[in-house]
């Protein structure tokens, strides 16, 4: 363990019982992430928060833009220890990571150990200066903190066997998998159709195969790897479409001030359930999917009408039942089909997607491939 030169008494009680409750609630199932959870002095990466709320599970926003969107944070520490897990860092591993804040850092250094080698790069030099005073005052001084642009990776510290991504990326960058060691792991925040997953993915051969996934959220990648998204105003609300759907009709501003139709599915889900794979289940299969604002719903576009997934009451307090609503000449067509999807989706595909992501002149495998900058990625459904 790398010592901690900034404790005090009441931090380590607040710190053990943060990693008591990630244990309890089973969060934490590593005992080498644990102790790397035990060791980490969280508020010396957060200096100005009192340290009831450095030892919260909940994210710390460290820097806001001109329109008050945070663009730097310390992550929550639950999601930072889910993604520890499935990076599976090993003693002696080289990691790189992409966006800084000196805790996620510290904490891939005590994975790492030793004989490790751990570099962390952010495009923000208010956040490396941060992030290096920290890391220091915390006895971290090893780890090796870069600004730059991490969708180039820091090729001279290459190769590595985990990069682990800390900023929501819509691309998986080609610099990343140069500078993966075959058979070596990235994990990242992979934003696609409006939703964000920590996809850990292995380098097979020339491409990544996808191990396990996370739900998560972070903020959004600056720099040559941004602006993946299309917003669509409304007269109520935006849809969002994705870069690579830009030949993709959509209705007129006032469309949701047309009548509306509904129709119920049947099936009914938790109330608490995430819905992600659903939601990705929809994008696979609906041309013209889209987001709407307003609860983030998933939606689907034509030139003339538009239809989103519903939820109403089910047959107890906990459930509700998924239904589709639309708006336009052709909604009950779209709705009908969204309404197939849900039944087809729930009887059988529950089991949730895989991802490949290959490079832009590969030969891709059956599924549905949405085409980024520098990769494609490729979702499978297990029947
Ligand atoms: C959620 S914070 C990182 C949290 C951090 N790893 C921790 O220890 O909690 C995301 C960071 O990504 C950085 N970032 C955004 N775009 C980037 C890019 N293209 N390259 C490197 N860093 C970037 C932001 O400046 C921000 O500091």
């Amino acid at each position: 363990m790398t010592g901690v030169s900034s404790d005090s008494a009441p931090a380590e009680l607040l710190r053990t019982a943060l990693v008591r409750q990630l244990v309890a609630d089973g969060t934490i199932r590593d005992e080498r992430v644990a102790a790397a959870f035990e060791a980490v002095p969280r508020h010396v990466f957060v200096p100005h928060a009192p340290l009831d709320i450095a030892y919260a599970d909940d994210v710390v926003p460290m820097k806001q833009n001109q329109a008050g969107v945070v663009i730097s944070s310390v992550s929550q520490p639950s999601i930072v220890a889910l993604m520890l897990q499935q990076a599976e860092i090993r003693p002696g591993d080289r990691v790189l990571e992409i966006g800084s804040g000196g805790y996620n850092a510290a904490l891939l250094r005590e994975l790492a150990g030793p004989g490790g080698a751990v570099t962390s790069v952010d495009i923000d030099p208010e956040v490396t200066d941060r992030a290096r005073e920290s890391l220091d005052e915390a006895g971290y001084g090893d780890v090796a903190v870069v600004r730059a642009d991490g969708a180039f990776g820091v090729p001279e510290r290459a190769p590595y066997d985990r990069i682990v991504v800390t900023v929501t990326a819509w691309d998986i960058a080609s610099a990343w998998l140069r500078q993966l060691r075959p058979g070596g792991r990235i994990v990242v925040p992979l934003r696609m159709r409006g939703q964000t997953r920590a996809i850990a993915f292995d380098l097979v051969g020339d491409h990544l195969e996808s191990r396990s996934t996370t739900v998560c959220g972070f903020v959004n990648m600056q720099g040559a790897g941004a602006g993946y998204e299309r917003l669509v105003p409304l007269q109520e609300g935006v849809l969002t479409f994705d870069e690579d759907q830009e030949g993709e009709p959509h209705p007129q501003y006032d469309v949701l001030t047309l009548p509306t139709e509904q129709t119920w599915s049947g099936v009914e889900v938790h109330r608490e359930e995430p819905l992600l794979d659903l939601y990705l289940w929809l994008a696979s299969k609906l041309p013209g999917y889209c987001v709407l604002s307003g609860g983030d719903w998933p939606a689907v576009a034509t030139a003339d009408s538009l239809a989103y997934l519903a939820s109403r009451s089910g047959s107890d307090e906990v459930h509700v039942e998924l239904g589709c609503s639309g708006h336009g000449p052709h909604a009950g067509q779209l709705i009908d089909h969204m309404v197939n999807l849900v039944q087809s989706w729930d009887a059988m595909h529950r089991r949730g997607p895989a991802f490949q992501v290959h490079g832009s002149d590969a030969v891709l495998p059956p599924g549905f491939h949405i085409a980024r900058r520098h990769s494609y990625i490729t979702v499978t459904w297990a029947e």
